[in-house]
This record gives structure tokens, sequence and C-alpha cells, in this order.
């Protein structure tokens, strides 16, 4: 039967040439079917090995076999081959042209005063501060009793506080009164009480956060500004820490050659208590109405933790010491940028928010 032997060989050499020049998917699915469907040359002549005498059979057997998976095979890589070459017309036909213009997609930037918040961060972060954070709406006991300040201390009259009360129940004129005691805080200094009272000594922390007062509303002042407190709690700690450290931060702020000066304070919470300067940003010192023709700009409050407070926090003032400082980052952000009046920052204007999108 060497017939079917050369039908084979003539097969192999045939379809192999068809299949590797199909034209495109479709010819080569008719070719498919022309060779393996039900009535295939394939199947026809695998059908023909049952009438091949016994002894060719094996030998005839293995050469239609190896034919069959020859073109399978090659059926399998010219459809490969197709497929990639529809992909490539397809990206042709779909091509983008990349020097087209783009169409902008609006990013958002961080507010002037978070990025000088941030700022203030990374310095002190190099001094080993940590940054603990307290609530908003604070208690009378932690934002003015725990931090000396009686309920009848004359400086309680220093804030104007907003006290929170149930709707309903102020009477005109009274909402201290009406209230159970919960306030939005007037400062973060009663963050320091939490600190001291959650941490561990030596503690080294920064508190920045949102603070509120019932003032009139005006270019300098407004309703709910920024503060950044901080507060350092450990044995053997004194003034000169604190004055080393203020001045040394001021120069990562404002340059090495921002000249810096202390004053004599009052906090009730500080004992002795400061007021810290640093030389006029607007005239460097000569005298503007920036500086009020004084030269000088108050950064920040600060002084020694009283005794009364460390106790407060728990601690034992003959065995601990510690500085508190209190700053105002509106105020150091308009005095970075020039900007002359605090209620653009709430303003939600973005003619002015877009200004501060790159660098500060
Ligand atoms: N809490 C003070 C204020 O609001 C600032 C301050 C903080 C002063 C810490 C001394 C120590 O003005």
């Amino acid at each position: 039967m060497t017939d079917l032997r050369t039908d084979l060989e003539r097969l192999r050499a045939d379809a192999a040439a068809r299949i590797a020049s199909a034209p495109d998917a479709d010819a080569l699915s008719a070719l498919r079917h022309e060779l393996f469907g039900r009535s295939g040359a394939v199947t026809l002549l695998l059908k023909q090995l049952g009438s091949v005498p016994p002894e060719e059979r094996p030998e005839l057997g293995q050469l239609a076999n190896e034919v069959r998976r020859e073109l399978e095979a090659a059926v399998g890589a010219r459809e490969a081959e197709l497929a990639g070459t529809d992909d490539d017309s397809r990206l042709a036909a779909e091509a983008l042209d990349m020097s087209a213009p783009g169409r902008a997609i609006p990013i958002g930037h961080l507010h002037p005063v978070m990025t000088l918040i941030s700022d203030v961060r990374e310095i002190f972060h190099a001094y080993g501060f940590e940054v603990f954070e307290g609530p908003e709406i604070e208690t009378d006991e932690f934002n003015f009793e725990l931090l000396n300040i009686p309920p009848d201390h004359p400086s309680r009259d220093l804030w104007d506080t907003l006290y929170v009360a149930e709707p309903g129940s102020v009477e005109a004129g009274e909402p201290r009164e009406a209230s159970d005691g919960t306030i939005l805080r007037t400062h973060t200094s009663p963050v320091q009480i939490r600190a001291m009272r959650s941490l561990e000594p030596p503690i080294r922390v920064l508190m920045p956060g949102r603070c509120f007062r019932h003032e009139a509303v005006d270019a300098s002042h407004g309703f709910e500004f920024f503060q950044i407190e901080g507060l350092v709690v450990d044995r053997d700690t004194s003034l000169a820490d604190l004055k080393g450290l203020l001045e040394e931060v001021a120069r990562a702020l404002y340059g090495r050659d921002v000249r810096t000066r202390f004053r004599p304070g009052y906090y009730p919470f500080t004992e002795p208590s400061v007021a810290f300067d640093i030389s006029c940003l607007v005239c460097g010192g000569e005298g503007c109405p920036a500086c009020k023709r004084t030269g000088w700009m108050t950064i920040l409050g600060a002084g020694m933790v009283h005794p009364t407070v460390l106790r407060n926090g728990g601690f034992d003032p003959d065995e601990y010491q510690g500085y508190a400082f209190g700053m105002g980052p509106d105020r150091m952000t308009m005095l970075r940028h020039g900007i002359g009046d605090i209620r653009l920052f709430f303003s939600a204007d973005r003619r002015f928010g877009s200004q501060f999108s790159a660098g500060h």
C-alpha cells in the first residue's frame, strides 16, 4: 500500500504550503475544515489505515499521526501569526496622535497654612519631636482649669470662648451658664495635659490644630485659626534649652540672618513666661508699618510649664520640669507670603488658593 504513503507525503507538503499562505483567519478556518473535518483530507487518509495490510500498518500509522500533528501545529502557528497581524492593523487604525495637546486635569494642592505647618513639623522632627493631637471640642476643665486658669481667674477674659450648649437652652447672653462645660478649644494648650497624661517621659511633642474664639472677625483676627503647640517634659530641662531650640527653629524657618529676642510675657500655665520675637521680615528691622515701626514681630508665646500644670499632668514638679510654646501658623504664613488679610485663608477663593500650588 505504497499509495497511502505517497498520498500522506503529498498532503504533508501541499497542506503545509497552503496553511502557511492562508491570507486571513476565515481562509484558515475553511482550510482547517477541509483537512480535519468529518470528510477532510486528513480524516479520510486516517480511515484508509484500516485497509492496510497488517505488516505495513505500524509504520504507516506512525507516519499518518505525524502528518496530522504536524498540520495541526502548522494551523495553530498560522492562526497566531494572523492574530498578531490583526493587532498590528488595529493599532494602526486606532493610532493616537501623541503630539496633540492634552486636556489638563486640575490637581489639588496643600493650603499655604498646611504647608507651613508641615515645614514646622519637619524642623521639629529633626529635634526629636513627634506629633500628638487632641480634640477640637474640649471641656472647660482641660481648656482652662487644668491649665491653672480657674473659673474666676481674670485671665479667663483673655479668651472669648465659644460655648457648646443644648439647642434652645441658651438665654440671650448666657451661653456660658447654659453649657455643661463643653466648649470649642480656644488654644492648643489643653493638649499639653492630654499628652502628659498619656505619654511616658521624656516627652517631646508638637501639637498642631485648629482653635476657635468668639472674635469680631477682621483682617488679622479669625474666629477659627491654627496653633502649633510644643511641649517638652524631662528631668533637668531649663529655659536655656527652650531659648536655644527656638533660636534654631527661627533660623531654619526664616534663614540664618534672622535676629531673635525674648521678652517677658505672662501666661497662667507657664512660669516664667516669654514672648519670642524675630526681626521684621518686611523691613529687616528698620521699622515699617508691618512691624508697627518696632523692627520686631512676635511669633510665639512660651515658658516653663507651671508646677501646678505639671502636677495636673501627673508629674512631680520636684522631679520633672517642662517647657511649652504656642505659635500661630496663620500669622506666620501671612508673613511668609506677604498676605494682608487672614480672611483669605477661609475664603475658598481659587484665585487666592491657586497662587500657592507650586512649592509653597
Ligand atoms: N496658649 C497660648 C495662647 O493661646 C500660647 C502659649 C502656649 C503660651 C504655650 C505659652 C505656652 O496664646
